[in-house]
């Protein structure tokens, strides 16, 4: 038997958002208070961007810290070099770290320039970072169309780790309109595994908008399957839906 995880259905994504990140920097607080640095897993794409100002508004109201916080991020299409204007370490710095209290050497986003030989060395030192960090403490997540979590697309194991993975034709559609067309999508990227994604303590996902009330329907209470990786989020015992009313339609 499994428990699907709540799914907390708010007016609008403003107000997921307040008290996600309301929720957020009181986590942060109590595990610094309790000696050591707090380690989020974090999420790019157009969900997330409203979260983060959210954060950057409690940071520069004095309610949140990041000077003792260490992130990694989910995934990065392979083939763009951190400079590039889509690539996730653009996104992250532009959203989020350069307007917070972040130390640099905190922030971990896979290499999507990384050289062939050299991805699978990349992506076990992925790994071994987090484990080093002790774990991550909240993970955050958006769903794509496919109902990935990460790029975990579907037919991704339930214990698939940090690796090289082919992006859906979907995503790539999905992404098509901010790459300037589809023959400008990465066909790859690096993706944190679904069971890394699972070992998360928290783990809050956040969809909005009516685009994704089906997918959310099906993760939450479909079969848990490969073929919807969020679906594996209803086997995780501190999981949640952060929904706005539209993408909680179908519930
Ligand atoms: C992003 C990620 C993806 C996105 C998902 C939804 O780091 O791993 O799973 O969360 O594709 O994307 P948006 O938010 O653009 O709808």
């Amino acid at each position: 038997m499994t428990e699907s995880p709540p799914a907390r259905i708010f007016a609008d994504s403003a107000e997921a958002c307040r008290t996600l990140a309301a929720e957020l920097a009181g986590l942060v607080a109590s595990i610094n208070a309790s000696g050591r640095p707090a380690v989020l897993g974090l999420a790019t794409g157009r969900t997330p961007i409203p979260f983060y100002a959210e954060l950057i508004r409690l940071h520069r109201a004095g309610e949140l810290s990041f000077a003792r916080v260490v992130t990694f991020n989910l995934d990065e299409y392979l083939g763009l070099p951190a400079g590039h204007p889509e690539s996730y370490h653009s996104f992250m710095r532009r959203e989020l770290f350069d307007h917070v209290d972040i130390p640099a050497e905190n922030v971990h986003i896979p290499d999507g320039t990384i050289p062939p030989d050299q991805l699978d060395a990349h992506c076990a030192a992925y790994e071994d970072a987090i484990r080093a960090a002790g774990g991550i403490d909240f993970q955050l997540l958006g769903i794509g169309r496919t109902g990935h979590i990460g790029f975990n697309e579907p037919g991704s194991p339930r214990d698939s780790r940090t690796r090289k993975v082919e992006l859906d034709p979907i995503t790539r559609q999905d992404a098509a309109p901010s790459f300037g067309g589809l023959d400008h999508v990465p066909t790859h990227a690096i993706s944190m595994g679904c069971g890394t994604i699972l070992e998360a303590r928290r783990i809050a996902l956040l969809a909005w908008g009516k685009g994704k009330a089906a997918i959310v329907k099906e993760a939450l209470t479909g079969p848990v399957t490969d073929r919807v990786s969020a679906s594996f989020l209803q086997e995780h015992p501190d999981a949640a839906f952060y929904l706005d009313a539209e993408a909680g339609s179908d519930l």
